[in-house]
């Protein structure tokens, strides 16, 4: 398939990877994109890799995303989530992994409610990881498939005005879409509530704005969050109707725009809240087309990594 390799051999966080990687991950995407609409969508690129998904957070898209995907690739796959599991006996993460490895895993895709589990991880074993989410701080093939997405539908991002709204302290999502985005040239700002929105996030290099209709006006794509009630354990926000009211995103704020913009929601979506569903089901959101990318993406993520084992057979 691909010539290039990429520059790392974990996909810990979009921060570790350089932007040639991620052209070299869009690209091969691209020709994972063609293998899934085709009548036969599977090809042997992973028949030797043993692949474990470890999901120690909740997950329904994504899990379902890169298990998909890596039947796609043919890999064996194990999967594991922690409510039901020994986990709740105390086991610590450590233990955890290296039982599953011992059955011969090559590559460990995890999703973990601590920042940095995946970092610490890769220090201490010797499976590929991939991140499918750390708590608040990176979702790494969640960015990649947001970009792919709005590269698909824009043509390009250099230059382009891309504008994450709603609960960006809480999100994921946000890190690795500024960090993702900014690697591709786009500029990027970031509108919420301010409780919402971390105090230094402006050294990251975007703008910050508290206002929805104008940031409306400036963006060519709007990239909407959740707001993530699970992480709050305090009140930042008055009432869901009044931040539903000020910060949600309806037919109504975009038909006062003189342009038409993309809309993208990473899911699951509070309808009514961040968005209307009149927006989120319009022809200008990109809502299942990301999920349709998603598994290109992914498939792309896991045959790049897999290419730099050196025990793989040509
Ligand atoms: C996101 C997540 O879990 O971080 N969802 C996802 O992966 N599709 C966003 C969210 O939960 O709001």
């Amino acid at each position: 398939m691909s010539e290039g390799k990429l520059s790392t051999n974990h996909l810990l966080g979009i921060k570790y990877i350089t932007t040639a990687d991620i052209e070299l991950i869009f690209d091969t995407a691209a020709k994972f994109k063609d293998v899934i609409n085709r009548p036969i969508k599977k090809v042997p690129s992973l028949r030797d890799i043993t692949i474990a998904n470890l999901f120690f957070e909740n997950s329904t898209r994504t899990k379902l995303s890169f298990e998909l995907a890596e039947k796609r690739l043919s890999a064996d796959v194990i999967n594991f989530s922690s409510s039901g599991s020994s986990v709740k006996k105390g086991e610590t993460l450590l233990d955890t992994v290296n039982n599953i490895l011992s059955m011969k895993v090559d590559m460990v895709v995890m999703r973990h409610p601590a920042p940095g589990a995946h970092y610490f991880l890769s220090q201490h074993i010797d499976a590929q990881i991939v991140n499918a989410g750390d708590g608040t701080h990176e979702h790494p093939t969640q960015a990649l498939l947001d970009a792919y997405s709005m590269k698909e539908k824009l043509g390009t991002l250099r230059g382009k005005k891309i504008c994450i709204f709603g609960d960006i302290l809480h999100s994921r999502v946000a890190l690795s879409n500024i960090y993702c985005l900014k690697k591709m040239g786009a500029k990027i700002r970031v509108c919420g509530p301010p409780t919402l929105i971390p105090k230094h996030i402006g050294s990251l290099g975007v703008e910050v704005s508290y206002d929805v209709d104008d940031s409306l006006r400036w963006c060519d794509a709007a990239n909407v969050l959740r707001i993530q009630l699970e992480r709050q354990d305090i009140k930042y926000i008055p009432s869901l109707r009044e931040y539903s009211m000020y910060y949600g995103i309806n037919k109504q704020k975009l038909d006062n725009l003189d342009k038409q913009i993309t809309i993208l929601h990473p899911g699951p979506i509070n309808r009514g809240i961040e968005l209307s569903s009149d927006v989120a089901d319009s022809e200008h959101s990109l809502i299942l087309q990301q999920v349709e990318n998603g598994v290109a993406v992914r498939m792309a993520v896991l045959f790049l990594l897999a290419n730099l084992r050196g025990d793989r057979a040509a």
